[in-house]
């Protein structure tokens, strides 16, 4: 477990979902794909916030990354005369960019995460603030870089035997600064020489298992094939997969875990077949201060979301519509936990308090 260059060979040759270029953002504008690959430059607060409510940047860690980031374009933008005005102004940030998205808790851990190293480290010129803050929103994508990167070999560990698995979403290097979390794992088996097959089910109504991650694998080369979000049980059924991994949007005290909505089901249905469950994700994206799943925040997103496909209507006009963005698997329906410092398993309360008592690097 000690291979952190495993990931470099394959992210050395792809555009980073988030970057930091000379004095601004990029990143990939996810809602062209997976026809344009299309690069956005963000040098304001305001097209921060808006890339990240809009998903054109998604996925827990790739909105840490980019809210990161954001804190520095704002000090940038707004221009503050002193140090104490720039403190001022990132705790302004904390809460304009940190509350952009509700649900995935790495956005507010990031920008808090950000705000408390700038002001810890003692700067008395804005430039000495700034410099900070920087810093430590480059540290927060090394960080998940390489978090990934052990998450997937940690999935070896679980997933060495398992070559059919199913996921949901988007978990790669779209939605990281690595190789992903969940497809960290598929990644790396590829990498071990393991014979691997994702079921890719296509993540209605955003459609980020078909336009990203079946765009994704296809692109490094891993077999995979589309499904519809409905066709699990049946997959499970007909023996297509063994497994199934997901990423995760915020985990509580209790292993009870937010991803994207359809997840629970997937649960639900490996339960019944008897295959198990997994959830892949970095420390950052635990919440230890909330004890169980009940008190997450769901993002509820427009209706249109669901009325209209690219400006087309799929529904009627008017139609009532109910679209929250995430729901929540219960702790029992989840195997294990695969992260960077090791794969969890129940009782959650326990191994998850021992994992965050072996790291001092989280911020709470
Ligand atoms: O709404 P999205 O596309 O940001 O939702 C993303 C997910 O639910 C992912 O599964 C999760 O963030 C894990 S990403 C490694």
């Amino acid at each position: 477990m000690d291979d952190l260059s495993l990931a470099d060979d394959f992210l050395a040759r792809l555009q980073p979902s988030v970057a930091w270029v000379d004095d601004h953002i990029e990143i990939i504008d996810q809602t062209k794909l997976p026809t344009e690959l299309e690069v956005l430059e963000l040098r304001s607060v305001d097209q921060v916030a808006d890339v990240i409510l809009r998903l054109a940047v998604r996925g827990a860690p790739a909105i840490g990354s980019c809210g990161a980031l954001g804190m520095v374009v704002g000090l940038d933008e707004r221009r503050p005369v002193d140090a104490a005005a720039a403190l001022a102004v990132l705790d302004d940030l904390v809460t304009v960019i940190g509350d952009a998205r509700p649900t995935a808790v790495n956005l507010s851990w990031a920008v808090r995460r950000v705000r408390a190293a700038a002001a810890a480290g003692g700067a008395d010129t804005v430039a000495g603030v700034r410099a900070a803050a920087l810093a430590e929103a480059d540290r927060i994508i090394h960080d998940d870089r390489d978090a990934c990167t052990r998450i997937g070999l940690h999935g070896l560990e679980v997933l060495g035997d398992v070559s059919r698995i199913l996921t949901h979403c988007n978990t790669g290097r779209l939605a990281t600064a690595g190789w992903g979390t969940a497809l960290g794992v598929v990644y790396a088996k590829a990498a071990a020489g393991q014979e691997v097959h994702v079921y890719a089910s296509e993540t209605r109504p955003l459609l980020q298992g078909a336009r990203l991650t079946a765009w994704e694998l296809h692109d490094a080369g891993i077999d995979v094939t589309l499904m519809p979000d409905g066709a699990s049980s049946t997959a499970m059924k007909q023996g297509r997969v063994e497994a199934v991994i997901v990423g995760a949007d915020r985990i509580t005290a209790n292993g009870d875990t937010a991803n994207k909505i359809g997840t629970f089901t997937h649960a639900v249905n490996a339960h019944y077949a008897g295959i198990p469950f997994y959830v892949a994700a970095p420390l950052s994206t635990f919440d230890p201060s909330l004890a169980s799943g009940d008190e997450i925040v769901i993002e509820e997103r427009t209706p249109d979301e669901m009325r209209r496909w690219r400006g087309e209507p799929t529904a009627p006009d008017d139609v009532p519509v109910w679209n929250p963005a995430f729901d929540v698997t219960p702790h029992e329906l989840i195997t294990a936990i695969i992260t960077e410092v090791g794969v969890l398993r129940p009782p959650y309360t326990e191994s998850i308090a021992a994992a965050f008592a072996r790291t001092v690097e989280h911020v709470g």
